[in-house]
């Protein structure tokens, strides 16, 4: 996992991404100081790459009203911020997830009911077809190919905006049912036009827009997509589609295929388990995108480092991408890198941060004396007789803590400060 690996020309340092999470926290579609720190800390916690969370290309292309976007200049500058912290304080790229909630759009936050109808100021939702998510959504209106080629031009407009917010990949979300997967979908795209029917027409609109992005998009930054590979549905798209689905994308230019699977209709049943993706990241990886020189991100119950180095060796994909582990430690990377005893570039501790880069010993003596008034006064045990020898924190890096943290070689801290 800490081999370094390139996207195109974007070489990370190690496998690790932060998978795209909403966080369903902002005003206007402006980040603000909640998507710095949680983005911020993810990117001094180790992972290799960092994306946004899916960020719509419209205020009706939002999912909810907490959304993000890059649809207007104030949006580009408050990214440009946090681009700028990550590229400043770390060594991490930042990503861009790119996208359009089509039909899944006008809903509550998550913690409010998850896909649940805005119960005010809802917008109409639209999709390839007049064909609604759930029971309880709304119905869309189908879209037209006038809207289509508008929805092109906002997402080449917040493309460039991304560019110049300095964004060092763009990922299409083509992926859990939002517009663009919902073209590429038969359960949700039922349409009697060039744009539905068969899978080379149900992929034609989000290749166009793969196409439009391309343009506006550096060069030589690269350019991925997110899929979902099964739609968990019977008479929806399975694995082979997606293989069909990555090379088309490929053939068009995709640097790298993000394989995640289902939430396209709320009739599934997927079969979750450990890794329970990563099928479908091998069958891409090894059919169409290796011998293409394209990565292959695997996600989805993904948790251990054991998982990711497994995946990785066993040649079934190229990166790794947490979610919900990252929420859970924001540090996953350099407390993976501790566990495992790794200290290479590919773990990169931010220099303020290197004083706690060893696993704290876990069963260590309480101190008492001086300054602890509420042990027993006793002299503290000298810091060798207590770490002395200790693989998981050699007593010269605890100095090394004390005197960087505290400007005073002498002083005596307790191992959990
Ligand atoms: C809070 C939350 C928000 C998410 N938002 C997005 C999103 O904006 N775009 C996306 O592609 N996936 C999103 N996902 C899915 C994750 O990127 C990831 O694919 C999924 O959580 C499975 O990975 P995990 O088991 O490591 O969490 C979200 C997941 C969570 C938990």
């Amino acid at each position: 996992m800490f081999q370094p690996v390139e996207i195109g020309s974007l070489r990370l340092k190690n496998r690790i991404v932060v998978s795209p999470m909403d966080m369903y926290s902002a005003t206007d579609g402006v980040p603000g100081d909640f998507h710095l720190v949680h983005l911020g800390s993810k990117a001094l916690g180790g992972a290799g790459l960092v994306m946004t969370e899916m960020v719509c290309v419209s205020e009706t292309g939002r999912i909810t009203p907490g959304c993000t976007g890059l649809y207007t200049d104030e949006q580009r500058e408050s990214w440009s911020q946090i681009t700028d912290f990550v590229h400043s304080r770390s060594t991490a790229a930042v990503g861009l997830q790119l996208g359009h909630s089509g039909r899944k759009g006008s809903t509550r936050a998550m913690w409010e009911g998850i896909d649940e109808p805005l119960p005010s100021g809802a917008w109409e939702p639209v999709g390839p077809s007049a064909l609604a998510y759930s029971p309880r959504s709304a119905v869309p209106r189908e879209i037209s190919r006038e809207e289509m080629t508008r929805i092109r031009e906002e997402f080449v407009s917040a493309a460039q905006r991304g560019a110049e917010a300095g964004f060092d990949l763009l990922e299409l979300h083509c992926a859990h049912g939002y517009l663009l997967s919902s073209f590429l979908s038969p359960l949700s795209n039922q349409r009697d036009d060039e744009y539905g029917g068969s899978l080379e027409n149900r992929l034609r609109y989000p290749l166009e827009i793969f196409d439009a992005v391309k343009e506006a998009w550096p060069s030589d930054r690269p350019l991925t997509v997110r899929l979902s590979a099964d739609d968990w549905v019977q008479g929806g798209n399975t694995v082979d589609d997606a293989v069909e689905i990555a090379r088309a994308f490929i053939a068009h230019g995709a640097q790298a295929i993000d394989v995640s699977s289902g939430q396209v209709d709320s009739r599934e049943r997927p079969r979750y388990g450990r890794s329970y993706q990563t099928p479908f990241a091998d069958r891409i990886r090894n059919e169409v995108a290796r011998h293409a020189g394209v990565s292959v991100i695997a996600v989805g119950a993904i948790s251990s480092y054991d998982d990711v180095n497994s995946i990785i060796l066993a040649g079934r994909a190229d990166l790794c991408a947490l979610g919900r582990g990252h929420l859970y430690d924001p540090q996953w990377t350099l407390h993976a890198a501790a566990e495992q005893e790794y200290t290479g570039a590919g773990a990169d501790w931010p220099l303020p941060f290197r004083a706690g880069r060893r696993k704290p010993p876990r069963h260590a003596p309480r101190p008492s004396g001086p300054g602890f008034s509420c042990m027993p006064s006793r002299r503290p045990p000298p810091i060798r007789r207590m770490f002395g020898g200790s693989p998981l924190w050699p007593i010269g890096e605890h100095r090394e803590a004390m005197s960087t943290a505290n400007g005073a070689e002498s002083r005596w801290i307790p191992p959990h400060f």
